[in-house]
C-alpha cells in the first residue's frame, strides 16, 4: 500500500459527540484529547511519518470561556505527559501557530517539549494552537519582505521556496493526505497553502470515537487515489 509521508487532520465534532452522550462539550474534548494519543501510536504503526493536528483555531476563542479555558488546560496537561511520551516513542513534537496570546505556562511548556523531543526521529508531530493560515500566511510574508530586505533584495526576488521557509511548517512536508472527521467538508483556515495538492478525505465519524482502522480506511481510500499534480 502507498502509505502517505504527511497527514492532517482537522479534529472535529467534539461537542456533537458529546452532547448525543447528554454530556457537556468539554468532556468531548478531553475525550478528544485521549484519542490524539492513539491515533499517533496508530500513525505510527501505519508508517504515516508526518502527523499535523488542528486543535485551536484563531477563531476558537470566541467561544464560551470555560470551553476555551478546558481546551487550554488540556493542551498543558498533554504535553506535560509528552514529556515522557516523546521520550519513549521517539516522537517529536512542534507547535503551529501564533503564541503570543498563549499563557506564558503554556509557551514555556511548548518550548521545553519542542526542545526536548527535538532530536527524535520517529513520528514528527504538530499540533496547531491558535493557528489560521491567513494569519500564518500574513506572518510568513512579513518575515519574507524582511529577509529580502535586509539582504538588498526586492519583492521581485520572493519565490516560492522563500515563502514556503517562512511559514510556521517550515522543514514539514506539505500534507498528501487531509483528514477532517464529523462530516463538515470545509478547510476552516487550516494549511491552505500547504494543501495544494493534497488529497482530502471526509468521514462522518466524530473525532472523539475515531480509531486506528478509520485510519487505516483514510490510508486506503489515499492508495486508491490517483495524483497528477497539475499534470496528466
Ligand atoms: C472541534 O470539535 C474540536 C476542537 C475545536 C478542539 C480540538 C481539541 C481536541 C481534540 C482536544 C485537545 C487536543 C490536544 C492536542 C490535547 P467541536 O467542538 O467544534 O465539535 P462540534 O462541531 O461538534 O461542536
Amino acid at each position: 500500500m502507498n502509505i502517505p509521508e504527511s497527514v492532517a487532520i482537522i479534529m472535529d465534532g467534539n461537542g456533537r459527540w458529546a452532547r448525543s452522550k447528554g454530556m457537556p462539550r468539554t468532556y468531548g474534548h478531553t475525550v478528544g484529547a485521549k484519542n490524539v494519543e492513539n491515533i499517533c501510536r496508530a500513525a505510527d504503526d501505519i508508517g504515516i511519518h508526518y502527523l499535523t493536528i488542528y486543535a485551536f483555531s484563531t477563531e476558537n476563542w470566541k467561544r464560551p470561556e470555560n470551553e476555551v479555558k478546558t481546551l487550554m488546560s488540556l493542551f498543558l496537561k498533554y504535553l506535560k505527559k509528552c514529556e515522557k511520551d516523546c521520550v519513549e516513542n521517539n516522537m517529536r513534537i512542534r507547535l503551529i501557530g501564533d503564541r503570543e496570546a498563549l499563557s506564558e505556562e503554556l509557551r514555556d511548556e511548548i518550548d521545553y517539549v519542542e526542545e526536548l523531543s527535538s532530536k527524535y526521529t520517529g513520528l514528527q508531530f504538530t499540533i496547531a494552537i491558535n493557528y489560521g493560515s491567513r494569519d500564518e500566511i500574513i506572518r510568513a510574508s512579513k518575515k519574507a519582505f524582511n529577509k529580502l530586505i535586509s539582504s538588498g533584495k526586492t519583492g521581485d526576488d520572493l519565490t516560492e521556496e522563500l515563502f514556503s521557509s517562512c511559514l510556521d511548517t517550515a522543514g514539514i512536508p506539505d500534507p498528501d493526505l487531509l483528514i477532517r472527521t464529523s462530516g463538515e467538508e470545509r478547510l476552516s483556515n487550516f494549511l491552505l497553502w500547504q494543501l495544494a495538492y493534497s488529497e482530502f478525505y471526509f468521514t462522518k465519524k466524530p473525532w472523539p470515537a475515531f480509531t486506528k482502522e478509520d485510519l487505516l480506511d483514510a490510508v486506503s481510500e489515499y492508495d486508491r487515489r490517483n495524483r497528477r499534480f497539475g499534470g496528466v
